[in-house]
This record gives structure tokens, C-alpha cells and sequence, in this order.
């Protein structure tokens, strides 16, 4: 972590800051404060005791009123410093917190997918939540006894020097051998940090995981094996966060043992300065106490140290990514956007290579040719695995081809705006379609923000779904559980439907859309599409083939190994006894 990029989110608030760094210093003048108060009020009684005579409570009064008043306005200002530096400090990194968790959010969401196939969930969202909270809550720490305990001791250093230079440099020099080697400590303790932060995000991947596929879990029992995988991923991360302690444990103790040897030192040596009558015997006593003031202070500062380790390995989690451009294919760059007047929609895929950057050796599409004509339905089909849904994400922009382009109209969809070209243009329904918590209405809305209740229900009228939405006892308003959980595989896929169908783009993806949906409504649905989409492009990705026999195909290619290898209609198709006919026949054999 840089301070200066941390200083950035710091900067915006430094009023808040600036006040509680006074109130800081403040807090700390008021408390050395206290003791020195408490002193005059003993002082008076003291006096009062060796005189020995009665007084009555008005004489006791005055005598005492003024050390009294004076220890009471201490006592309340400290309360108050207090008071204000917790408020401020809190008010500045809750808003600090804040904003870092909006940018790193932010940061993360706009990275190209690839980030997100070498990045796990689990591990993005601890960055996001817990990494953040513990840089907050250190540097609110850091901020409060910090400079709190740096102030004392260089009060307590100031009394020091004022007593005896000399005993003050020589305890400098121990002091700052301490400070030395805590620092190579602390780099080692940095090291077992990390390890333990990695380890603990493995963790909660697994558990992350597991709960987010919990029917799966439960459908093969494998509970206890999760169980089991997750302790072993457990005991690592506990034994490295053990370890961790120790280390902190001898950190600590050393500290704690070079600041009692100073005492010890100085003792000694003050007793010597005594001996050859450099410094009176009152004087080292003076200087000894302060000195105990000072072991406590610098307790403090050691302890710090740690909370900065902890703060400083957090931070580096959130600012390597907050710090991070946004994707290639997310940027807006100076992106074109071809106005709805010039669009026709035209697709070619030029000599396109592309690889899956987790498996850059295994390359899905080489030197793939493909050119799609708008005012279209066309099918691609073929056997699981051949890369259809890889062509669809490349049309979409998920990724980037390697070699060779994709262009709409002639222009390369690099250098068209991906805001638009996703936004408006390609309308795409996934493999597996993904609902968020909300309404089912708030669901189809998704793909129309402004959408009118009654654009609403016709898209879902054309998606066949208005019926079942009906049926429910809230109707559109039904809530939707986590991910959709709540519905059913055809359900989830025709809301997904309805809410492309409402985003009305120019070209529209079904990759598999209708998989989960029984025949009749898979035709009504696919009935709609054609009405809706007649004068657009319709791109149908599937390898059930009556899914395609059902839809009126203009042109149906058939993909394999990543090349197109048969184009032609239903006939045609069938006619050339190849691909096409033996997957025919493999899937009506069936
Ligand atoms: N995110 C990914 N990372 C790495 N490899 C991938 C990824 N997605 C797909 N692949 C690989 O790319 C190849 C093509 O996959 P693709 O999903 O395009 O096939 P498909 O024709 O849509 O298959 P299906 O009919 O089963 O949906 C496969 O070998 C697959 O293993
Ligand atoms: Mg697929």
C-alpha cells in the first residue's frame, strides 16, 4: 500500500482530521494533566495533615477550592477531547471506509472477465468487505493512540532532556537499537501476515462455495466431505494465524524486556553520574519516573506498530485493485456508437483466433469465418463443447479475440463504445440465466430501467410467462429469492426471456435460452421471438435440434472444432448426409 494513495481518501476529510489530531493532542496534554492536578489537591491536604490542627469544612473549601476546580476542569476537558476525537475520527474513516469500498467495487466490476476466471468471488469479496473494515479500524487505532502515544513520549523525552542530556542520549541510543531491531521482526512478521491473509481467503472461497451450491452439496451428502476439506483449508489457516501470534507474542515480549532493561541501564548508569556528583540523587529519581512514563508510552508505539503491519497488508489487498484500470472490454475509450438511422446490423467474423485465458495452449476458434446477415433468425448448432457460446460471448464482447475481427457494419466492434454495444444493441440471454433479489417485476425491468407495469406484462405475455407470474400470490411483485432459487428452471428462463424481449435490441442471442422449457412452450415462446425480432437479427445457439426445427431458420450453421462446417436450411442440411444429418439422427434415435 502506498500512503500516498491511502492520503488521497484521507485528504478529502482533512478538516475532520486536522480536528481530531488537535483533540488528539489535547486528550494526551490532559491526561498528563490529571496526575499533576491530583498532585496540587494532595499537596493541600498534605499541608493540612502536618499542621495538625481542626479546620472547619468552609476553611478546608477554600484552601482546597482552587487545586479542586482546577482538577475538575482537567478531568472534563480530557472527557471532552475524548469525546471529540472519537467522533471525528469515527465520522472521517466511516466515510473514508465508504468510499474506498465504492471505488474498489467499482474498480473490481469493471474488469474484463478473464479477471473474474483467475480471481475467485470469495476472494473479491473479502477484499471488498473485510479488508477495507480492517484498514479502517486500524488507521482509526493508528490515528487515536498513535498520536496520542507519540505525543506523550515526546512530552516525557522533553522532561527527560530537561533533567539530564546525557542519560537522555544514551537512552536515545537504546532505544533506537530496540526500534531496529523490532523493524526486522516486523518484516518477518509481515511475511507470516500475508500468508495468513491468503490462507484465511481460502477459507472462506471454500465456504463460499459450498453454501452458494448447497443443493448439489446435498444431492450427492457430500456434506461431510466439504466439512472435511474445509477444516484441512481450516487447520492450514489456523496454524499460520498461530504462528502468527507467536510471532507477535516474542515481538511483544522482547519489546517489553529491552524497555525494562533501559530502565535497568539507566539506573545503573544514572547511579554512576550520581557518584562522581554529576547529577543530584532527587534528580535521577525525577528521572526514573519519567522514564516509567516513557516504557509506557513506547509499549504503546510497539503495539501500534503491529496494527500499521496489520493496516499496511489490508491496505495492499484494497489498493492493488482499487488502483486498477477498467477492462478493455468495459472502457469507453472515444467508442463509436452507429446511429439507429445508418444501423443494419451486419456481423463477420474475419480469421478470428481465441483461446480462454486460463487455457491459453487450447485454443477454441482458429482463423474462424462467420457472416451473419441482419433481418435474420439464424442457428448455430452443433455438439457440446465445440465453442457456440464462446462465438456468442465474442460477438457480445465478454472477451477479446486474439487475431482477426468481429465487425458490425464494417466497423470492429473494438472500436465501437461497449456501453452501447451491450446496452443496446446485442440483447443476450445466457446459458444459465441469473435473477437478482428484487421483485420478478424489478427482474424484467432490469433489462429496461424505465419501464412501464404494462411494458412489463407485455414482455412477459411474449416470454409466456405472464401466466405463471399471474398465478403467484403476489403476482409481479412475488419476491425472487437469492438468485432465483425460488423459481423454476423454465421460469427463471423465460423471466430472463421477458427481460430481454423489453431491452428490444437490434440483434438478439439465445444461447441455449429455451433449453429448459417443454415443447409447447418452448414453440410459444420461440413464435414471439419472430414476430418480435422480424425486421432484426436473432442469433439461436442450441444442440437440441428440434429447437431449431421449430424456429422458421433463414440459415442454420453447424460448429465444430471451432470452424463452421455445414451451412445451409433444415433440408439442405439433411440433404448432405453430413454433420448436421448424423446429429440428427444421434438426437431422434434417442
Ligand atoms: N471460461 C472458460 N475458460 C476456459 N475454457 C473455456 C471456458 N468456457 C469454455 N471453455 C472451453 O471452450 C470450449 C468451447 O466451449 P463453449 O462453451 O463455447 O462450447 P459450446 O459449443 O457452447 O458447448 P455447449 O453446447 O455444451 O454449451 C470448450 O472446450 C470449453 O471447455
Ligand atoms: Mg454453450
Amino acid at each position: 500500500m502506498t500512503w500516498s494513495s491511502f492520503w488521497k481518501y484521507l485528504r478529502q476529510h482533512w478538516i475532520g482530521l486536522f480536528g481530531a489530531f488537535l483533540s488528539t493532542l489535547a486528550a494526551a496534554y490532559f491526561n498528563v494533566q490529571i496526575p499533576v492536578s491530583i498532585g496540587s489537591i494532595t499537596s493541600v491536604i498534605t499541608t493540612m495533615v502536618n499542621a495538625g490542627e481542626a479546620i472547619t469544612f468552609k476553611e478546608y473549601w477554600e484552601r482546597i477550592k482552587e487545586p479542586a476546580l482546577r482538577f475538575a476542569f482537567v478531568v472534563a476537558s480530557q472527557a471532552a477531547a475524548s469525546f471529540a476525537t472519537i467522533s471525528m475520527l469515527s465520522h472521517v474513516m466511516e466515510g473514508v471506509a465508504a468510499k474506498l469500498r465504492h471505488d474498489l467495487f467499482d474498480a473490481v466490476q469493471r474488469q474484463d472477465i478473464e479477471f473474474f476466471e483467475f480471481h475467485r468471488t470469495g476472494e473479491l469479496s473479502k477484499r471488498i468487505n473485510q479488508d477495507v473494515q480492517e484498514l479502517k479500524s486500524d488507521a482509526k487505532k493508528l490515528l487515536n493512540s498513535g498520536i496520542k502515544a507519540v505525543a506523550q513520549t515526546a512530552g516525557v523525552v522533553q522532561v527527560l532532556y530537561g533533567i539530564s542530556p546525557t542519560l537522555t542520549a544514551s537512552l536515545g541510543v537504546g532505544v533506537g537499537g530496540i526500534v531496529l531491531i523490532g523493524t526486522v521482526i516486523g518484516k518477518m512478521l509481515k511475511k507470516h501476515s500475508i500468508q495468513a491473509n491468503r490462507e484465511s481467503s481460502a477459507c472462506q472461497n471454500h465456504s463460499y462455495e459450498s453454501l452458494s451450491n448447497i443443493k448439489t452439496v446435498r444431492a450427492f451428502s457430500a456434506e461431510d466431505k466439504h466439512l472435511e476439506s474445509y477444516d484441512e483449508l481450516g487447520e492450514i489457516a489456523t496454524s499460520s494465524a498461530r504462528k502468527l501470534g507467536y510471532g507477535i507474542g516474542i515481538f511483544q515480549g522482547l519489546t517489553n524486556l529491552a524497555l525494562n532493561g533501559l530502565v535497568g541501564g539507566t539506573v545503573i548508569l544514572g547511579g554512576s553520574m550520581v557518584g562522581s556528583n554529576q547529577l543530584s540523587g532527587g534528580d535521577l529519581m525525577a528521572f526514573l519516573a519519567a522514564v516509567q512514563m516513557l516504557q509506557k508510552s513506547l509499549a504503546t508505539v510497539s503495539q501500534m506498530l503491529t496494527v500499521y503491519m496489520k493496516m499496511k497488508i489490508a491496505g495492499d489487498q484494497v489498493f492493488q485493485f482499487i488502483s486498477l484500470e477498467p477492462g478493455r472490454t468495459v472502457a469507453e475509450q472515444d467508442g463509436k456508437r452507429i446511429p439507429h438511422y445508418k444501423l443494419i446490423g451486419n456481423i463477420s467474423f474475419d480469421d478470428v483466433d481465441f483461446s480462454y485465458a486460463t487455457r491459453p495452449d487450447d485454443p477454441v476458434l482458429k482463423k474462424f469465418n462467420l457472416q451473419m446477415s441482419s433481418h435474420k433468425v439464424i442457428a448455430l448448432v452443433g455438439a457440446s463443447g465445440n465453442g457456440k457460446s464462446t462465438i456468442a460471448s465474442l460477438l457480445a464482447r465478454m472477451y477479446d479475440p486474439s487475431g482477426g475481427k468481429i465487425t458490425v457494419d464494417g466497423v470492429d466492434i473494438r472500436n465501437l463504445d461497449p456501453k452501447w454495444l451491450r446496452g443496446e444493441l446485442i440483447g443476450y440471454v445466457g446459458q444459465e440465466p441469473a435473477l437478482f433479489t428484487g421483485t420478478v417485476a424489478d427482474n424484467i425491468r432490469y433489462g429496461k430501467p424505465d419501464a412501464s407495469d404494462l411494458e412489463i406484462e407485455d414482455a412477459a405475455r411474449r416470454a409466456n410467462c405472464h401466466h405463471f407470474i399471474s398465478s403467484l400470490k403476489d403476482g409481479y411483485f412475488t419476491k425472487v429469492a437469492e438468485r432465483g432459487s425460488s423459481l423454476s428452471g423454465g421460469q427463471k428462463q423465460r423471466i430472463a426471456i421477458a427481460r430481454a424481449i423489453i431491452k428490444n435490441p437490434e440483434i438478439l442471442i439465445f444461447d441455449e435460452a429455451t433449453s429448459a422449457l417443454d415443447n409447447e412452450s418452448e414453440a410459444v415462446v420461440q413464435k414471439a421471438i419472430e414476430e418480435n425480432f422480424k425486421n432484426r437479427m436473432v442469433l439461436i445457439i442450441a444442440h437440441r435440434l428440434s429447437t431449431v426445427k421449430k424456429a422458421v431458420q433463414d440459415i442454420i450453421h453447424v460448429v465444430e472444432g471451432g470452424k463452421i462446417v455445414e451451412s445451409g436450411n433444415h433440408e439442405e442440411l439433411m440433404r448432405k448426409r453430413g454433420v448436421y444429418f448424423n446429429l440428427q439422427n444421434q438426437q431422434s434415435s434417442k
